[in-house]
């Protein structure tokens, strides 16, 4: 595990500077829900909406990251808790450099987002259940990943041969099979602004 010969460089520009500079504060938004719930769609579109106006932001998405920084994890609970340790680290450190991070996971296990939220600071970590029936998931199925995983096709499928733990109390619940995208979008960024987030 870790070395005993490290030792811990206090940043000159600190987090605090760099939000004084952008003028916001900077949080993790952390998506959570079942494949095809819509959080890759709902984060891009909250740090599309960020971006035009102007606020620094970034948006880390599931597939993509295990394409590259995670590309060595599979689906088994430890390593999907493995992956969300990474994440959770990376969303810290875009957190340190000023940013407002969206963050598109399934995360299904309670203990993992709750190790990631104890990462942040308090209000620093906003988890946001992106809720959606299955049976709306699997009509979506936009990687048609629910029909291989009821063939057998795919082992350890969130929803049907993995379990999802839904959030007991998140920040924010955002029903994707009642609100539109921009609707969705709208909510989140009044949060924000509700609580001093964004000017
Ligand atoms: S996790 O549980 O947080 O570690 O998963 P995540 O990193 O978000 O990756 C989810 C995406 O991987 C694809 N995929 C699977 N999902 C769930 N279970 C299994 N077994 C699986 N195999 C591949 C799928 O495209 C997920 O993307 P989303 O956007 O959630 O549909």
């Amino acid at each position: 595990m870790g070395s005993n010969h490290l030792t811990w460089h206090e940043a000159t520009i600190t987090k605090k500077d760099r939000q004084r500079k952008n003028q916001h504060k900077s949080v993790v938004l952390w998506f959570t829900g079942l494949s095809g719930s819509g959080k890759s769609t709902l984060a891009n579109a909250v740090d599309n909406e960020l971006f035009k106006q102007h606020y620094q932001s970034y948006c880390l998405d599931g597939d993509n990251i295990r394409h590259g920084l995670n590309r060595d994890l599979t689906f088994r609970n430890e390593d999907r808790k493995e992956n969300i340790r990474r994440i959770g680290e990376v969303a810290k450190l875009f957190v340190d450099s000023g940013q407002i991070v969206s963050t598109a996971f399934i995360s299904p296990f309670r203990e993992d987002r709750q190790l990631v939220r104890n990462m942040f600071e308090k209000d620093e970590f906003i988890e946001i259940y992106v809720k959606c029936p299955i049976n709306i998931c699997e009509e979506r199925d936009p990687k048609g990943l629910y029909k291989k995983a009821r063939l057998g096709e795919i082992s350890d499928f969130t929803g049907i041969s993995s379990p999802y733990e839904r959030p007991n109390n998140p920040e924010i619940v955002i029903q994707t099979d009642r609100l539109s995208i921009d609707e969705s979008v709208s909510i989140i960024l009044s949060h924000l602004k509700d609580k001093t987030i964004l000017y």
